[in-house]
């Protein structure tokens, strides 16, 4: 009797964790003619010149990341969540990116920065310098540069930005500028003296050495900018955001000196400054909105702090200026973060909002002409399962206990990392915590400080033109290659000399190159 009435009443739930229509067949069979009808308008391809570029990399977002991110989004709008679409989700490509360092299986930030920026796999812990560098060991840099598509795009007479909600200086964002053994190199302060006495320069200086006009640069890291001990103009009783230079140079003034006098150049450090400016005569724009990093997205003080997604639609406004296009770096970074202190709310929170940032891009550039690519550095071992039904909250339990210890668990759970708790000798007992708290940390199989990134391949979203060239399994160094062929720019320009390679679909570009080879064999 009492397992009927069981039974009886796990089949009125599951009933009702099924959206009416979907017990249509018809549903599902016009959903899926309709896509069908998308994928094969895609034989058609994009060949234009990709005049403007925008690169997305989510931090740490590894597939199962963008799949729970997903169902956030979805279950924010109070839909179930799983059928739900990622901005991400509707670019018509997507390939897998292999992220192992030269010298690691499961990679690091800055040695893939080098792969996606530069084109040229790397050692884990250096930036924009090959496998020839060791890490940490300064001597070692000198010939061994490597050139990013930022540099590229600059040489190309293209406008470029860095957006990012980390460091200016992080291991992300400085592969776009800066060579170095060693992505800890923030500013000379955190460099041995020996690196300096060699020549090595920290990472903030190359900012506004290596590449003096970059257009726009927003992010955090305002306290590697200044003097040793120079209070901090927001947190201003606060040590630990004290300026750190020891060379004793204010890099925000090195940065004006830099600009030529009759441009426009704008240095602010909080919103509603970086939300007042006029963009239309915004030349350069340096923007530097936490001492360290940015606040996660949940936490964020909307006074003083703008979202990612504001600093993208500023970026693209300004970027947007310039008639031979533009390059824009945007990092989703610390959804690397909250994974890593085993906070997922944290980390999907960061994600949906990446993913915000991505729809506006989109809304304000044409398929026509930009190029957008999305992509991760690399994963993280974070995990979501245990059967749990149709729109179960996604910070939720799985719909059982433990065989074995007969206690409950959360879906999302972490290989390694923080979370790890033992309470009297047990697994910690989660239906006596807030596990849907913004700060609370998963449970893990081994305890760790900081959760570890993960080696599986990530995604690459793509769309616009030539964004078909991301088709497969890929080398995550293949990925600037793409992006500088559809663009004309870097190694690959010898197919846009004809005047072929735009606007134009299918094999067109070809037959135009066929036909100058036979022009050339009747002149001579
Ligand atoms: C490079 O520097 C390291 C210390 O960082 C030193 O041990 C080594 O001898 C140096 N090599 C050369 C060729 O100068
Ligand atoms: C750092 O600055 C504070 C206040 O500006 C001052 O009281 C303190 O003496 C300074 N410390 C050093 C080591 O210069
Ligand atoms: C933003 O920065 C400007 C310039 O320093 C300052 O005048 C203003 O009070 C700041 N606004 C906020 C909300 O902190
Ligand atoms: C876990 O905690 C809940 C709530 O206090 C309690 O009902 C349950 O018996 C506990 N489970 C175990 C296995 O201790
Ligand atoms: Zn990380």
């Amino acid at each position: 009797m009492k397992a009927l009435l069981l039974i009886l009443l796990a089949e009125v739930c599951l009933a009702s964790l099924v959206p009416e229509k979907e017990k249509n067949p018809q549903y599902w069979r016009n959903q899926a003619q309709q896509t069908l009808k998308i994928a094969l308008k895609l034989q058609q391809l994009n060949t234009n010149v990709a005049k403007n570029i925008v690169l997305f990399l989510g931090d740490g977002m590894g597939v199962s990341t963008v799949t729970a991110a997903r169902i956030l989004k979805g279950q924010l709008q109070n839909m179930k969540g799983e059928e739900s679409l990622l901005e991400m989700d509707k670019f018509p490509y997507v390939a897998l990116s292999k992220t192992y360092n030269t010298n690691a299986q499961v990679p690091d930030s800055a040695g893939t920065a080098t792969a996606y920026l530069c084109g040229v796999k790397a050692n884990e812990g250096t930036v924009g310098v090959s496998a020839a560098v060791t890490r940490a060991q300064c001597n070692t840099t000198a010939g061994n540069e490597v050139t990013s598509i930022l540099k590229w795009a600059k040489e190309a007479g293209k406008s470029v930005g860095i957006v990012t909600t980390t460091r200016v200086n992080h291991a992300t964002p400085s592969a776009a500028y800066a060579h170095s053994a060693n992505r800890d190199w923030y500013s000379d302060n955190e460099m041995p003296p020996e690196a300096i006495q060699q020549g090595c320069k920290d990472i903030a200086q190359q900012l506004f050495d290596n590449i003096p006009d970059i257009e726009v640069i927003m992010g955090g890291g305002r306290k590697y900018m200044f003097p040793k001990n120079t209070s901090d103009v927001e947190y201003q009783n606060d040590d630990k955001y004290r300026g750190t230079r020891l060379d004793g140079k204010n890099l925000i003034d090195v940065w004006r000196d830099k600009k030529p006098k009759d441009k426009n150049s704008q240095y602010v450090w909080n919103r509603s400054d970086l939300l007042s400016l006029n963009l239309m005569e915004v030349d350069f724009l340096l923007g530097l909105f936490e001492p360290i990093d940015m606040m996660y997205e949940l936490d964020r003080n909307v006074q003083t702090d703008p979202s990612l997604t504001e600093m993208v639609q500023v970026a693209i406004k300004i970027l947007q200026r310039n008639p031979r296009g533009f390059f824009l770096l945007v990092e989703g970074g610390r959804i690397d973060h909250g994974h890593h202190e085993g906070k997922a709310k944290q980390a999907l929170y960061e994600a949906v909002e990446m993913d915000r940032a991505i729809g506006e891009a989109g809304g304000m550039t044409s398929l026509e002409d930009t190029l957008t690519v999305v992509t991760a550095d690399h994963s993280h071992v974070f995990t979501f399962g245990g059967y749990t039904p149709r729109g179960n909250p996604i910070f939720g339990l799985a719909p059982m206990h433990s065989d074995v210890d007969k206690m409950p668990f959360t879906s999302i759970l972490y290989g390694n990392g923080p979370g790890y708790k033992i309470v009297a000798g047990e697994r910690e007992n989660v239906s006596v915590v807030d596990y849907a708290h913004a700060n609370y940390q998963a449970q893990s199989a081994v305890p760790l400080r900081q959760e570890t990134h993960g080696g599986e391949d990530v995604a690459i979203f793509a769309k616009g033109p030539m964004a078909h060239l991301l088709h497969g399994v890929h080398e995550q160094n293949y990925i600037p290659h793409v992006m500088a062929y559809a663009a004309c720019i870097g190694q690959n320009t010898d197919h846009c000399r004809s005047g072929a390679h735009h606007s134009t679909v299918g094999p067109l570009p070809f037959l135009s190159t066929l036909t100058s080879i036979l022009l050339l064999k009747f002149l001579f």
